[in-house]
């Protein structure tokens, strides 16, 4: 049909041009004001979504708790607070690590995560060595491989200890590529 051909009014009789052409233009201001409306919105929604992929992760140094509560050579599961993750992240902004005190004034600490695929990986007291329950990689007690498909050591957190107190820097969750 001719895009200016007179339509049916509905009692028979064709609509004249000039109520076609009126009820055209209002059919583009209404898309144009719904164009605009989902622009309003959406922009700030979309903002919100995306802004925190391009955050910085902050630097922070966690307290851990009293250095006297750890004993020299013990190695022991401390839960800490990713400071990077977002008010709502709720449970999942919890992570863990593992420290050891070495000395009286000296700790270590590395990641629970395993840089093969990011598993939790275990302390055996007994062997000395850190072991991923996911596909078998293994690691010395100074973090490094010993077996399996793990590309690289455990990621070590600093840790220093201050007025009696452990803190250890927060570091981002490596992001691991191997398969
Ligand atoms: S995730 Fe640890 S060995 Fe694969």
């Amino acid at each position: 049909m001719n895009e200016e051909s007179p339509k049916n009014s509905g009692d028979g009789n064709p609509e004249p041009p000039e109520e076609i052409s009126r009820r055209r233009f209002f059919e583009k201001l209404s898309l144009a004001l719904g164009g605009l409306c989902a622009a309003i919105l959406g922009v700030p929604l979309v903002g919100f979504i995306i802004a925190p992929l391009f955050r910085d992760a902050p630097d922070e140094w966690l307290p851990i708790g009293k250095a006297s509560a750890f004993q020299i050579g013990k190695t022991v599961n401390v839960t800490i607070e990713d400071p990077s993750s977002l008010p709502w992240a709720g449970v999942t902004s919890k992570s863990a690590a593992w420290l050891r005190r070495v000395s009286e004034e000296q700790f270590i600490a590395f990641s629970v995560h395993c840089t093969h695929m990011g598993c939790p990986v275990r302390w055996e007291a007994g062997a000395e060595l850190f072991m991923c329950p996911c596909h078998g990689g293994v690691f010395y007690s100074d973090g490094t491989v010993a077996s399996g498909p793990p590309p690289k050591p455990l990621v070590r957190h600093e840790v220093q200890v201050k007025n009696g107190e452990v803190f250890l820097k927060a570091a981002p969750i490596p992001i691991t590529t191997t398969l």
